[in-house]
C-alpha cells in the first residue's frame, strides 16, 4: 500500500489547535495558494481531544477535517498519542520516563512516558481506537500518522515496569533459557552469572563498563518495545480502516531504532530531515539518508514528512536556509524517491517551545513567497511520482552494526559509524554514482558493487550473503574493523577478521588505532599520498592479493593500506584498513567501480553538482556558491548557485 497520487503531496504539520476557529478558513484558503494538498493534522492534539481522562471533544476535529476536505486538502492523520496529557503523569506517576541513574523526567515539554508503561498505552489506545471509528471513512482522511518521531526524547526507560519487559523480552528472546542468556552475555566475565531471570536489570548506570552483550539486548529490546507499542497503534487503526495506509516519521541516521525492523511494518516509509544550511556538506548526508529510506521503503516511494521552511530553532545558532536551498533540498528529495514535501509546519506558532521555528506561514500572516513557488514547481513534476531510481551499488548500513560499535571498551572508542558511512558515500555522491542502502544479509543479485565500510558485526547470514555476492562475480569493498564480531557481541575466533579473511585474501595481524594528534600516510600506487588518523591496521596479504595503497612511515611503514583480490577466481574484494581521505576514497572506488563496471549517472560535473535519475527525468543540483555551465542529455546547461533543473530523459525510463 502506498498514497498511491497522481501528484507530489505538498503541505506540513497543521495544528490548528493552536489558532482561533476564526483563522482556520483562511489557513484553507493559504494552503490552497501554496498548493497544499496534505496536510497532518492532530500530532500534539491529545491534550485538546481528551481534556480529562476520558472526556473526549472530536467536535473541533471533525470542523477542522471537513472545512480542509470542502478545500480540496487530503489529511495525514496523527493519532496524537506522541506527547501525553498531564492528567497522564497524575493519574499514574510510574507512566514518567526514568533514565539510567534514576532521575525521574517530568511532563511539562513533550514524550513523558516509559514506553513500557501499562497505563500510557492503554489510555493511547482508547484514544486511537475513537480517533480510528471515528475518522475511518472521513473523505479527507488520506493516510494515518502513528505518534510522531517515536523515541526522538524517550528512547529508553530504566523504571522497574520496563525492567520486567525486559526480562520478558529475553524470556522470549532465550526461549526461556537462563543458560542460554548466560552464554549469549558471556557472564563467566566479573561475576555477571544469573541464576534467576529477576536478577536480569537494564543497564543502569554502573561502577564501570556494563555488559556489551547485555547493551546489544537492550537496544534491541527498546527499539521493539517501542514498536511493539506502534504496532499496537498501527493494528487498531487497521480495524477501522483497512484501507488507509499507516507511516510513522523516521528520523534518518537514528540509533535508538532499528528502522529496518520498522519499516516493515509501514506501508510508507516517512522522514523528517533538518540539515544545518550553515554546513557545506549537509548534501551529502542528505542524500545518504533520503536513499536510506528509499531503501528502507524497500525501493518504493517515501515521504518527506517533514523539513523547515528556513529555521529551526534547536541548534545552539539557527542560520535561516540560504536562498535556493528550500528548492534544492526538496527537489533533491524528490529526485531520491520522495513522492511528497511536507513542512514542520503549516503556520508558525505564537507560543511555546517552537516559536521561533520557521513554518510555512509567518507570525505576519504571509505565505513566504518560496513556498509557493516550490509548491507549482512540484505540481509540474508528477511524471515521476511512482517512478524509481535505478541503482548498481549497495551500501551496507546496519543499526545493529552501529550498537555493537557503541559498546564500551573497544580499541578506539570514537569511531564514528554515521561518518564513516558518508565519508564512504560521499566519494560515490562526487562522482554522481546512484546507491541504494541496503541491510547487511539482503539480496545483493542486483547489484554490481557492494560497500560495506565498519561493518563489524556480522551474522552468518551476512557472511553467507556477501559470499554468495562475490562468488556470482560482485565487486565488494569492505572497510577497517570490519567482519570481527557476532551478533552477541562475541569475537569471531581464528585470525581476524575471521569471518571474511578468506573473501578478503589477508589476515588483520593486529589493529592499530592511532593516539590522538597522530597520523600515519598512506601512499597510492598511482603515487598520490594522503593522512589517516584515528584507525590504522597491520595487514598480511596472501600472496595473490594485490597492494594499491601502503603505509610508508611509523611503524607499519612498508605494510599495505589498501588490497584487492580476486577471490578463486570470481568477484573482487577490497578491503581497505584506514579512514581515508576524500581523494583516495575516490581512488579506490574509482579502481572497484572499474571492476564492477558501474557508471556514473553523469559523469565530468564540476564539483558540488549532483546528478540523479529518476524515471523519465535527470535532476542537476548546484549545490555550490558558483554558478556552473554544464552539458546532460544533449543540452547545455547554466545552473545559478543553489539552483536546479530537472531534464526528462531520452532513456526509458527506469
Ligand atoms: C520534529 C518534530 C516536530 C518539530 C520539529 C522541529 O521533526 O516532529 O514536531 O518539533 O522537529 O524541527
Amino acid at each position: 500500500m502506498t498514497i498511491g497520487r497522481a501528484r507530489i503531496a505538498y503541505g506540513g504539520d497543521y495544528n490548528p489547535e493552536q489558532w482561533p476557529e476564526e483563522v482556520w478558513p483562511e489557513d484553507v484558503r493559504l494552503m490552497q495558494e501554496a498548493g497544499v494538498d496534505l496536510a497532518t493534522v492532530g500530532v500534539f492534539a491529545w491534550a485538546r481531544i481528551e481534556p480529562r481522562p476520558g472526556e473526549y471533544d472530536f467536535g473541533w476535529l471533525d470542523r477542522v477535517l471537513d472545512l480542509l476536505h470542502a478545500g480540496g486538502i487530503g489529511v495525514d492523520l496523527a493519532t496524537a498519542t506522541a506527547s501525553p496529557p498531564a492528567w497522564l503523569a497524575r493519574m499514574d506517576p510510574g507512566s514518567l520516563p526514568v533514565r539510567a541513574d534514576g532521575t525521574q523526567l517530568w511532563p511539562g515539554s513533550r514524550q513523558a512516558y516509559c514506553p513500557s508503561s501499562v497505563t500510557y498505552r492503554e489510555r493511547a489506545l482508547a484514544l486511537v481506537e475513537r480517533m480510528a471509528a471515528r475518522y475511518a471513512g472521513h473523505p479527507a482522511l488520506e493516510l494515518w500518522h502513528v505518534g510522531n518521531e517515536f523515541g526522538c526524547h524517550v528512547s529508553e526507560c530504566f523504571c522497574e515496569r520496563s525492567a520486567t519487559r525486559f526480562r520478558d523480552w529475553l524470556r522470549a528472546r532465550y526461549q526461556g533459557d537462563l543458560d542460554r542468556l548466560n552464554r549469549a552475555w558471556g557472564t563467566t566475565f566479573w561475576s555477571q552469572h544469573y541464576g534467576e531471570w529477576e536478577e536480569i536489570a537494564p543497564p543502569r548506570a554502573t561502577p564501570t563498563f556494563p555488559n556489551p552483550s547485555q547493551g546489544m539486548d537492550w537496544r534491541r529490546f527498546g527499539s521493539d518495545e517501542l514498536l511493539d507499542h506502534h504496532r499496537a497503534e498501527r493494528d487498531m487503526i487497521r480495524r477501522h480502516s483497512p484501507d488507509v495506509p499507516v507511516t510513522t516519521n523516521f528520523m534518518g541516521m537514528f540509533r535508538p531504532l532499528d528502522y529496518w525492523r520498522w519499516a516493515a511494518e509501514e506501508d510508507v516509509v516517512s522522514q523528517d530531515t533538518y540539515p544545518d544550511p550553515s554546513d557545506p556538506a549537509a548534501p551529502v548526508g542528505v542524500a545518504l539518508v533520503c536513499d536510506l529510506m528509499r531503501g528502507l521503503g524497500r525501493g518504493r516511494p517515501w515521504m518527506l514528512m517533514e523539513q523547515a521552511s528556513s529555521r529551526v530553532n534547536w541548534r545552539r545558532r539557527n542560520v535561516p536556509k540560504r536562498p535556493g536551498q528550500l528548492r534544492l533540498w526538496s527537489l533533491q528529495a524528490v529526485a531520491r524517491g520522495a513522492d511528497a514535501v511536507l513542512y514542520f509546519q503549516w503556520r508558525q506558532s505564537v507560543a511555546g517551545a517552537e516559536k521561533w521555528h520557521s513554518a510555512m506561514v509567518g507570525h505576519d500572516g504571509a505565505l513566504r513567497a518560496d513556498v509557493v513557488e516550490l509548491g507549482r514547481e512540484l505540481a509540474g513534476l508528477s511524471d515521476v511520482v511512482g517512478a524509481s531510481v535505478p541503482a548498481r551499488t549497495a551500501l551496507l548500513f546496519s543499526w545493529e552494526n552501529w550498537w555493537s560499535l557503541s559498546q564500551p571498551g573497544q580499541p578506539a572508542w570514537d569511531l564514528d559509524y554515521p561518518a564513516e558511512v558518508r565519508r564512504w558515500y560521499a566519494a560515490l555522491w562526487s562522482a554522481n554514482v546512484a546507491v541504494d542502502v541496503v541491510p547487511p544479509g539482503a539480496d545483493l543479485s542486483g547489484h554490481a558493487l557492494v560497500l560495506a565500510p565498519l561493518l563489524h558485526l556480522v551474522t552468518q547470514a551476512d557472511v553467507d550473503s556477501l559470499r554468495s555476492f562475490v562468488d556470482g562475480g560482485g565487486t565488494l569493498v569492505v572497510g577497517f574493523w570490519s567482519g570481527v564480531v557476532d551478533e552477541r557481541d562475541h569475537v569471531r575466533t581464528g585470525a581476524y577478521p575471521a569471518a571474511l579473511r578468506d573473501l578478503l585474501g589477508l589476515v588483520v595481524a593486529d589493529y592499530a588505532p592511532l593516539a590522538d594528534g597522530a597520523a600515519a600516510t598512506v601512499r597510492l600506487a598511482g603515487g598520490e599520498t594522503c593522512r589517516v588518523t584515528q584507525w590504522t591496521e597491520r595487514l598480511v596479504p596472501a600472496a595473490d592479493t594485490e597492494v594499491l595503497a601502503s603505509y610508508t612511515d611509523g611503524e607499519l611503514a612498508g605494510l599495505p593500506a589498501v588490497t584487492r583480490h580476486r577471490h578463486q577466481g570470481r568477484g573482487v574484494v577490497y578491503y581497505v584498513s584506514a579512514p581515508l581521505a576524500p581523494a583516495a576514497m575516490a581512488a579506490v572506488m574509482d579502481r572497484a567501480r572499474a571492476d564492477a563496471g558501474v557508471e556514473s549517472s553523469a559523469a565530468g560535473l564540476p564539483p558540488g553538482v549532483e546528478a540523479i535519475r529518476r524515471g523519465p527525468a535527470l535532476f542537476l543540483l548546484n549545490h555550490g556558491d558558483e554558478p556552473v555551465d554544464v552539458s546532460a542529455e544533449g543540452t547545455d546547461v547554466h545552473l545559478a548557485p543553489r539552483s536546479a533543473t530537472v531534464l526528462r530523459s531520452p532513456r526509458p525510463p527506469g
